[in-house]
């Protein structure tokens, strides 16, 4: 494959450390590679494949040169950074929710809409709840016909970035929390993002709003709830989906085996079902856990789990970029 100037802005975060660990395990050459960070992280060393790179203050960025730009440094750097990035040539993939929602830019799981990409050179990667419920309800919808979807999430801490980390690890050690409005080592919080005036958090109409622009289908009758859970990685989520046509849980299962990027575990004899101990630190949304829906006709019940870092984040950005760079040759 051809080599490219890559540029990570937020490379010294979790999603950006994340972002390199992916590329280097798909060996991924890169002929410059700029690694942006704040102000205070200049200077700091971060290697990829077999050489080190000094990170940049993202002020001093240059935009003439790049090939790819990869965020993960929060909404108002995207907002900020990412046009000037694009207007000097680049293809930006943006993993914060800034661009999610604005009509030209595209939202891409790359299983599901990867042509997307040509409508614009500012790219959104999804929100990671929405990209592990979105892919399986894809391959469901396109059998079935999705109308209504009501979620719950188990999100993990790591989903806040190194805070989210940091405050679960200080308070098992007794430290009182410094981010989370609770002890987030001893409760669940049921507050992701901003409260809006319709009573849901932001984070739960991402999902809802997010679902149904991947799905190319407005009319989708979506909920959710999203829970933060004292957990370091991958998220679940409790996905209750009714379908225009004829649906039970058998059928469903035998539509998700072996489509790409879903592995099914539902072996309940056996303790089989996805967990997060296994998904966390591969890119697979794992399923499981599939039942009829006891009060509602042509209406299955299953749970996923993903690893938020990775598939809900870095590695979901490259693998479009890669799709991209493939289409380039
Ligand atoms: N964590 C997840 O599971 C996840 C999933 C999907 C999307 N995201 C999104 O990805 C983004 C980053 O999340 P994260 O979890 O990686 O957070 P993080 O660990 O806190 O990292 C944040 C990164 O952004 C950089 N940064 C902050 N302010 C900056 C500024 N003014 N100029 C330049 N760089 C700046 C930080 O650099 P310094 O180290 O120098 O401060 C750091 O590299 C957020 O938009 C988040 O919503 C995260």
């Amino acid at each position: 494959m051809k080599k490219y100037n890559i540029a990570i802005v937020g490379a010294t975060g979790l999603v950006g450390s994340t972002f390199l660990k992916v590329m280097a395990e798909y060996k991924i050459e890169v002929n410059n590679l700029y690694l942006y960070a704040s102000e205070k992280s200049e200077g700091k060393e971060i290697k990829y494949l077999d050489k080190t790179y000094k990170v940049i203050d993202l002020k001093k960025a240059k935009f003439d040169n790049v090939d790819f730009a990869l965020f993960s440094a929060g909404g108002s750097v995207s907002n900020e950074y990412a046009p000037k990035f694009s207007a000097g040539g680049a293809y930006v993939i943006d993993n914060s929710s800034n661009f999610r929602m604005v009509k030209d830019i595209p939202l891409i799981v790359p299983e599901i809409n990867i042509s997307d990409y040509k409508m614009n050179k500012i790219i959104a990667n999804p929100n990671c709840s929405t990209i592990q419920s979105v892919l399986p309800l894809y391959y469901l919808d396109k059998e079935f016909k999705v109308t209504k979807i009501n979620y719950t999430t188990f999100q993990a801490v790591s989903g806040s970035g190194m805070k989210g980390l940091n405050d679960l690890y200080d308070t098992r050690n007794g430290e009182n929390p410094k981010f989370y409005p609770y002890n987030i080592s001893k409760t669940c919080i049921p507050e992701i993002d901003v409260f809006l005036d319709n009573h849901y958090t932001k984070e739960e109409m991402k999902m809802v709003n997010e679902t149904r622009k991947i799905l190319h289908n407005d009319d989708i009758k979506i909920s959710a709830t999203c829970v933060r859970v004292p957990i370091p990685y991958s998220h679940g989520v409790s996905i209750v989906a009714t379908f225009e046509k004829e649906i039970n849980y058998k059928k469903a299962l035998e539509t998700l085996e072996n489509k790409p990027g879903i592995i099914v575990v539902d072996d309940i004899k056996n303790h089989g079902y996805p967990v997060a101990t296994v998904s966390t630190g591969t890119d697979l949304v794992y399923c499981g856990r599939f039942r009829d829906d006891l009060a509602t006709e042509n209406t299955i019940i299953f749970y996923t789990v993903a690893d938020n870092v990775r598939k809900g984040a870095a590695a979901n950005a490259v693998e479009i970029m890669l799709k991209i760079m493939e289409d380039m040759e």
